[in-house]
């Protein structure tokens, strides 16, 4: 979050339900066999945590009438629907092994979004080897939902089929939703890709350094590493209003830890399994770079400062100069990606 695009993104996406589970839990009671009901291999603790005792008691009657299937209770506005065990309805088990990277870049987009992804593959994206390291992109998807669904999810196959770089988890993929998948990424890279040294996560709309990315990863430690544009003492916005309202119910502090913006971190391969152990402890807020800062904070875990002058949340105005000292930056809708980069990859002297 603090990232002007988010608050673009997230403009779109501010229906989110306010749903407080309640409904749920009394509706879904009634209907009989649910076999696809989202949350039931989610540990009670975590679900009763979300609803007031008189729902957690009437669910708890539920379940012991029902015996078969507890009923659905949506975790609210603020929660998401994990720890779940989520499929991988597209993946690319073999390409880490046969690929062994250093670095695994992982893009978090939207199913739709082709565009993004050719801009990538077309750009910094395709640089596959710097300073003799390997270096492996991913595109992380959820589901498609509305109505053509379908048809998306058929043109995702063909996609797959032609790069060979998609992972589509099967969630629902969402702004609300970004923390299942985050942590998704993390099943998948400890699954995987474990074998690489380094991931970074970044947004599609980003520009990429990747030499400078290996770079600074051929220097850095190879445990509890975490690094980006780090956030420090920022406020939990208390004001109903604000788009990243969380009332003290659901986190009672009034600081948020250190944090890595979510718009592009990186992390040393031995913390997935550490994070995926800590969000087994840690509400699952909503907020996707907030929620893995509460885990690194469980863990004991301080986020590392960046060189200075390597991340960017506004974007840096487009010169091979100036490109050529950065990791990485947002961009300007406007702005020719693929053109900046052919032109950034141009022989002769930056600056
Ligand atoms: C988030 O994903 C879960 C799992 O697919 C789904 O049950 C839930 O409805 C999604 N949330 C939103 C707001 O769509």
């Amino acid at each position: 979050i603090h990232s002007m695009k988010l608050l673009t993104v997230f403009t779109k996406q501010s229906t989110v339900s306010k749903n407080t589970g309640f409904t749920d839990a009394n509706t879904t009671a009634e209907l009989p066999e649910t076999t696809s009901v989202a949350t039931t291999q989610e540990p009670p603790t975590q679900r009763q945590r979300t609803v007031s005792s008189r729902v957690t008691k009437k669910v708890l009657e539920t379940q012991t009438a029902q015996r078969t299937a507890a009923p659905y209770v949506s975790p609210g506005p603020y929660l998401v629907e994990y720890p779940y065990e989520y499929h991988f309805t597209i993946n690319e088990e073999l390409k880490c092994k046969q690929e062994k990277p250093f670095v695994v870049l992982i893009v978090q987009v939207a199913p739709r979004n082709r565009a993004h992804r050719d801009i990538i593959r077309n750009s910094w994206g395709s640089e596959k080897l710097a300073n003799n390291q390997v270096v492996a992109l991913f595109f992380l998807l959820g589901m498609q939902t509305g109505d053509d669904a379908e048809q998306v999810h058929r043109q995702l196959l063909q996609e797959s089929k032609e790069h060979q770089d998609l992972i589509q988890g099967d969630f629902v993929d969402c702004y609300k939703n970004l923390t299942i998948k985050t942590m998704v990424m993390l099943e998948w890279l400890n699954s995987y890709c474990s074998s690489a040294a380094y991931a970074m996560k970044i947004d599609s709309d980003m520009f990429l350094n990747v030499p400078n990315l290996v770079n600074l990863l051929l220097k850095a430690p190879r445990t509890n590493y975490m690094t980006g544009l780090v956030a420090h003492g920022a406020a939990v916005l208390r004001d109903p209003n604000s788009k990243w309202y969380l009332p003290r119910e659901i986190l009672s502090e009034d600081v948020y830890p250190p944090y890595a913006l979510g718009l592009g971190y990186i992390l040393s391969l031995d913390l997935t399994k550490k994070l995926i152990e800590a969000s087994r402890h840690v509400k699952p807020l909503y907020i996707e770079d907030v929620y893995l800062g509460l885990c690194m904070r469980h863990l004991g875990i301080r986020p590392t400062e960046p060189p200075s002058y390597s991340f960017h949340v506004f974007p840096v105005r487009y010169s091979r100069c100036e490109y050529s000292k950065i990791i990485a930056t947002t961009t300007l809708q406007n702005m020719d990606r693929v053109w900046i980069w052919r032109d950034f990859k141009k022989p002769g002297r930056y600056c």
